[in-house]
């Protein structure tokens, strides 16, 4: 199997995926792409020599449309058979989703559906919850809200701000979306729940 990566920044979470993709695993990495020129992960990809792209959303403006239709002409030059959003921070169309429907994956860092959007650390914070976690998704037109791959939980402790949270969850991040894509490759949709518990919280 064929798989791109979206990201928008540091990329851990695409550098993590693209490592897992050897030996007998089914997938392999054919393109890395961003939305930002500047994103930190696409030298971490290049250096893996996994080919990369950048479109920058910007000069686009308000025309979504053109934005992802530019998207797609890169993306399907390397005939992804799937993509994996790592990171990405646009919203994307129903028009995209479509375009990958049941081949287009999500990692939100949030326990969904608690949280969809953003600044999802703080919220868990705020709503005093005992755990949080992330979540592997299929992308549906609906923000954050397809069906779920995978999950993993992690405990919020007492007197944490939203980094050290966030990085307690990205830690676990980085575990459950190869796990998540390696089954995905495989053709298995069934839901994986990890448990956080098995490794020490930093
Ligand atoms: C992570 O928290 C991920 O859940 C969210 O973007 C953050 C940064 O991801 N989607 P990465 O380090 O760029 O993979």
């Amino acid at each position: 199997k064929r798989v791109a990566i979206l990201i928008s920044g540091g990329g851990s979470n695409m550098l993590r995926l693209i490592e897992s993709m050897t030996g007998d695993h089914p997938a392999r990495p054919v393109l890395v792409g961003a939305n930002d020129p500047g994103a930190g992960g696409l030298a971490l990809a290049a250096a893996q020599g996994v080919p990369v792209f950048a479109t920058d959303h910007r000069p686009f403006g308000r025309d979504r449309a053109a934005f992802e239709a530019e998207l797609i002409r890169q993306l399907d030059a390397a005939q992804p058979d799937i993509v994996a959003l790592a990171g990405f921070m646009r919203i994307l169309t129903p028009g995209f989703t479509a375009h990958y429907a049941g081949r287009l994956l999500n990692i939100h860092p949030s326990l969904l559906p608690k949280y969809p959007g953003l600044n999802t650390h703080a919220r868990a914070i705020e709503a005093g919850d005992a755990e949080a976690g992330a979540s592997v998704h299929e992308v549906t037109s609906d923000l954050d809200a397809g069906p779920i791959l995978g999950q993993v939980r992690v405990p919020v402790l007492p007197g944490d701000t939203p980094e050290e949270l966030a990085a307690r969850v990205l830690v676990q991040e980085h575990r459950l979306y190869p796990a998540v894509l390696r089954r995905f490759a495989d053709g298995n949709r069934a839901r994986l729940d990890l448990d956080a518990t098995l490794t020490p919280t930093p």
